[in-house]
């Protein structure tokens, strides 16, 4: 049995991080990780190091051990420091008890909310389902700033902008108005569009995904960015060829891929 520290859920962590990093996404401490940990995996520390209060507790993660990302904290440097930068905790009623990490005071995302809530949601929709994120992609925040934000009309942009965005994302994106972060009302919100899309867009901030893996949840979120970038590039050019809803049509058919009754209508 592995100790915590040493698993390969935190090499991947810091890896993903970084990479948001790079990507720009992750603006000073924008974005926060958190991890379904299988606990048969893991020598779980016995003892209790402190515990945080939260507002809530979803009952289908009472008991379960989570690896999250601390608050404040600058993607960039986790790797450099993996037991300041992140925490291991179970989810108790109604608190945290942190069984490693977030030393030197350090405590779990103010997304908190946000995380448990959602991995709730997706575990209901998908048993192998164990990664959310939230990073800051710019061209999706911009265009959250310019486009219409229904979902069917959002998701029909980033389709007709680049034909991988159907294949890999056939629901579409769930789309959030401005509201504000850190707080259980959003984390509500969250939940509630997570029941039905594995990618929440919170117009003019960012963007939650969810995943098997970390992998899986970042891959949504660069195709839904590079589908928006595109789109942001040609938006304001007079003559340009999007895929047209027959070519979408064409394309779900040649992939058999189910899209929502009338996303697809012209
Ligand atoms: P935390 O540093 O608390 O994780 O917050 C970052 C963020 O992106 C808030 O939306
Ligand atoms: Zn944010």
């Amino acid at each position: 049995m592995l100790n915590i520290q040493d698993s390969h859920y935190i090499t991947e962590l810091c890896k993903g991080a970084e990479l948001m990093s790079r990507y720009g996404w992750s603006e000073r401490n924008a974005g926060n990780i958190s991890v379904l940990l299988p606990e048969a995996e893991f020598e779980t520390p016995r003892e209790i190091l402190r515990k945080f209060q939260l507002p809530f507790s979803p009952p289908e993660l009472l008991g379960r051990v989570i690896l999250v990302t601390g608050t404040g904290k600058y993607f960039r440097n986790i790797a450099q420091n993996p037991a300041e930068n992140l925490g291991v905790l179970r989810v108790g009623k109604g608190e945290l008890e942190l069984l490693w990490g977030h030393e030197n005071g350090g405590a779990p995302t103010s997304e908190i909310s946000s995380h448990l809530r959602s991995h709730a949601a997706r575990l209901r929709a998908d048993p192998l389902h164990s990664v959310v994120c939230h990073t800051h992609p710019t061209a999706l925040i911009a265009m959250s700033a310019v486009h219409d934000l229904s979902e069917r009309e959002f998701s029909r942009t980033l389709w007709s902008s680049a034909g991988e965005c159907l294949m890999f994302l056939p629901e579409g994106l769930g789309v959030l108005p401005w509201l504000p972060c850190g707080c259980d009302e959003i984390g509500l919100a969250t939940a509630e569009k997570m029941k039905n899309y594995r990618l929440v867009i919170w117009a003019n901030h960012g963007i939650f995904a969810a995943g098997k893996s970390l992998d899986d949840a970042l891959g949504l979120i660069e195709i839904a960015e590079k589908a928006a970038d595109i789109y942001l590039k040609i938006a304001n050019f007079p003559d340009k060829r999007l895929i047209t809803a027959a070519q979408l049509r064409q394309l779900a058919e040649t992939c058999k891929i189910t899209v929502k009754e009338g996303w697809l209508n012209d």
